[in-house]
């Protein structure tokens, strides 16, 4: 995808050139040497019609260059200048050559010595994520559509080749990110809890690092993970339980483990979802996405940590042999749940997930992600993911990854009265708490299979699927999550 030529006038030709600028009280400013470009970008700077603004493009036509175009593109006031306004702005000029079908182009970094407050790796990282989040299409159904044209060949400019280890290691994230697109956005009838397994035991094939472990039904039931197997009898489908490990520090005793929730997808079983409310939940096996596309990544990266993802994955159907309303059922955990909804099963699975790993697996810290309430859509909206703890570092260290990463986190309480709301008359709990603080009971509710575990629940509800694009996140998967677990993995000590 990449090549780097460290000086503007040493570079070869594309189809197009990308140049940034500052925003300026006098007008937009160059943000690196301009060179031979001069003569082509001053009539839109002294006609005023281009002032640097974030996100700002203007198509320029040169001929007195190699390149017949140049994107000239605003970064915004040079003070304001972050990783993310840099993700931002470049993943605009991605936006603008995918419109003109182009494949090859180069792209200019903002000279280093004038970032000021940003180190150049923070300078790769914000223009690599802008130029390679938005470069994803999923369009594999549609037949009739025009393609879009994905960027082939990125020329970089203005950084030195060395630098090239850096840029692949951006590069291996957004593979990451765009795997974890794929898997969510696969029709619900090929992306089974089959499917999943497959996708486990190839990233396994593919790193020496990596083990995969998949339980089928039989297994399933003899190690009693009952609440899966409860939420799994509505479907045609057979269920399956995935432990994927990237053991990169074999001698470290310190173990990461990600459980992800794998609805393939989600008719709220007997207690129906209506109309509206189903369409797209073929989504919610994006913690599990995300789970097994993080532990490909930290594989990818050669990260030296241990990290295992625990995938607990069923349909929630509807059939004669669903799962009952009122009914009670035990689990990995041997708490016993009332039932009193079949659309919150994604805590069910997540509980025998939980109390597996605590048991089985020595975790260090267990981070479970999880499409898991309307009430956290109703709470933060679709930018933001709902972040409960029992630990406070724990909690410190997952916000720090959102914030670099901007996947961003918002910390909800896991408030001790509202256990009340889940109390049963027939079993030790219930699955539903009510609508009031849909999103902290279903985290309570989870918190009763964790023990005392260092554990975090991030609900991403909200963000992990989009009705329409917002910047470098595309319409349906988003993905979310790799990029902030793939931070927080490499911050470990
Ligand atoms: N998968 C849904 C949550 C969801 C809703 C995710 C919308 C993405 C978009 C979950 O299984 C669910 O249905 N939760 C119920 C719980 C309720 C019955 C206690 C909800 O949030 O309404
Ligand atoms: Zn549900
Ligand atoms: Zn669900």
């Amino acid at each position: 995808m990449f090549s780097i030529t460290a000086d503007l006038k040493k570079r070869k030709t594309s189809e197009l050139i990308v140049f940034p600028f500052w925003e300026g009280p006098k007008g937009a400013k160059p943000a690196a040497d301009l060179a031979d470009l001069k003569k082509g970008v001053k009539p839109p700077l002294d006609e005023k019609d281009f002032q640097g603004e974030l996100k700002e493009t203007a198509l320029v036509y040169l001929s007195s260059s190699i390149e017949k175009r140049c994107l000239i593109l605003g970064l915004g006031k040079h003070g304001d200048v972050s990783v993310e306004r840099l993700r931002q702005a470049y993943a605009e000029a991605v936006k603008v050559a995918q419109q003109m079908a182009l494949s090859k182009i180069s792209v200019v970094f903002p000279s280093i010595v004038e970032l000021g407050s940003l180190k150049e790796n923070e300078a790769i990282e914000g223009v690599c994520e802008g130029l390679l989040l938005p470069n994803y299409r999923w369009e594999d159904l549609q037949t009739l559509a025009e393609e879009t044209i994905l960027l082939k060949k990125i020329q970089l400019i203005g950084i030195l080749p060395k630098k090239m280890n850096e840029v692949k290691k951006w590069e291996a994230i957004a593979e990451g990110v765009h795997f974890a697109r794929d898997l969510i956005n696969g029709n619900a009838d090929d992306v089974t809890p089959q499917f999943l397994g497959s996708a486990a035991k190839k990233v396994a094939a593919s790193f020496s690092t990596v083990t995969a472990t998949v339980f089928d039904k039989k297994r399933i039931l003899k190690e009693k993970l009952g609440l899966l197997e409860a939420v799994s009898r509505g479907s045609a489908k057979d269920p399956a339980f995935i432990i994927l490990s990237h053991k990169g520090a074999p001698k470290s005793k310190d173990h990461t483990v990600l459980v992800g929730k794998g609805v393939t997808y989600d008719t709220g079983g007997l207690n129906l979802k209506p109309t509206g409310s189903m369409e797209t939940m073929r989504d919610d096996m994006s913690g599990a996405a995300t789970a097994l596309s993080t532990v490909a990544t930290a594989a990818a990266l050669k990260l030296k940590c241990n990290v295992t993802a625990v995938i607990p994955t069923t349909e929630n159907g509807i059939d004669a042999k669903s799962f009952k309303p009122g009914d009670v059922y035990t689990g990995y955990s041997g708490m016993s749940v009332e039932i009193g909804n079949t659309d919150a099963e994604g805590r069910l699975i997540l509980a025998d997930a939980l109390a597996y790993s605590v048991k089985k697996l020595k975790p260090t810290r267990m981070i479970d992600l999880a499409t898991l309430t309307g009430a956290a859509i109703v709470a933060l909206g679709h930018e933001l993911a709902a972040l409960f703890s029992n630990d406070e570092k724990l909690a410190e260290k997952l916000l720090d990854a959102g914030e670099a990463s901007s996947e961003t986190l918002w910390r909800l309480p896991l408030f001790a009265s509202y256990n009340k709301k889940l109390k049963s008359s027939v079993a030790d709990i219930n699955n539903t708490g009510g609508r009031a603080a849909g999103c902290v009971t279903a985290a309570l509710f989870l918190q009763n299979f964790v023990g005392k575990v260092s554990w975090a629940h991030i609900d991403i509800a909200g963000p992990a699927f989009q009705s329409s694009e917002i910047g470098y996140w595309p319409k349906n998967g988003v993905g979310f999550g790799v990029r902030l677990l793939v931070h927080f993995l490499s911050n470990l000590k």
